[in-house]
């Protein structure tokens, strides 16, 4: 498991690559979480592991206020851009810089799986979530057969004694639209 530090060097090396060609096809996913979280107007929004602030962009435009956080400042650099006036602070999700409570909606958008301690993030979700407010998590499904970033097959059902055959850089997959997330989980604090 690599260290917020690390994960911010490797999502930051590419910023504008994955802005300008990974971010587009997550539109449809975005939409969906922010109509499950219920964002819409004067909603105070956090999304944990923005990148580069899509999720951000269109909740905007339905009038909420948002927020931003992410290991990368590459990527925090380039959500601020589109967004002139939010916040957008980098760090670790497992130690957010956040009074208790407060926000209305708090989402991960395919970046809890990366927490060095994913309890401890989503503990800190909890507590910067108020009280009836809601944390909607959208993660990569474990079952799921394909890796999108580095194009492979996905190996962590596979029998490992055949796992370990496999010379994966000759399995590289060239399409990527066969892979959709599929994991969404909607815990509200009470
Ligand atoms: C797959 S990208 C998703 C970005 C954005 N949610 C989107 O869908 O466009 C994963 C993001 O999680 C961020 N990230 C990884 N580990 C993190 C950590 N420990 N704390 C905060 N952000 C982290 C990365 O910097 C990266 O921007």
């Amino acid at each position: 498991m690599a260290t917020a530090k690390e994960e911010g060097d490797l999502w930051g090396a590419r910023a504008q690559e994955w802005a300008r060609s990974n971010e587009p096809a997550w539109h449809d996913v975005f939409t969906a979480v922010l109509d499950q979280a219920r964002i819409g107007k004067d909603t105070r929004y956090l999304d944990i592991g923005c990148g580069a602030g899509g999720a951000m962009v269109l909740a905007r435009t339905r009038g909420a206020h948002v927020t931003g956080f992410d290991a990368a400042e590459p990527l925090a650099t380039l959500a601020r851009e589109r967004l002139p006036g939010a916040k957008v602070l980098v760090g670790d999700m497992v130690d957010l810089p956040f009074v208790d409570e407060t926000f209305d909606a708090v989402t991960g958008i395919n970046s809890f799986q990366f927490a060095s301690d994913q309890a401890q993030a989503l503990a800190e979700a909890a507590r910067v979530t108020r009280p009836g407010g809601g944390i909607h998590l959208q993660c990569p499904d474990y079952r799921s057969t394909y890796e999108p970033h580095y194009r492979l097959p996905w190996l962590p059902l596979m029998l490992r004694p055949l796992a370990r055959q496999l010379p994966c850089t000759q399995f590289q997959v060239r399409f990527r639209s066969v892979w959709r997330p599929s994991t969404t989980s909607t815990p509200r604090r009470s």
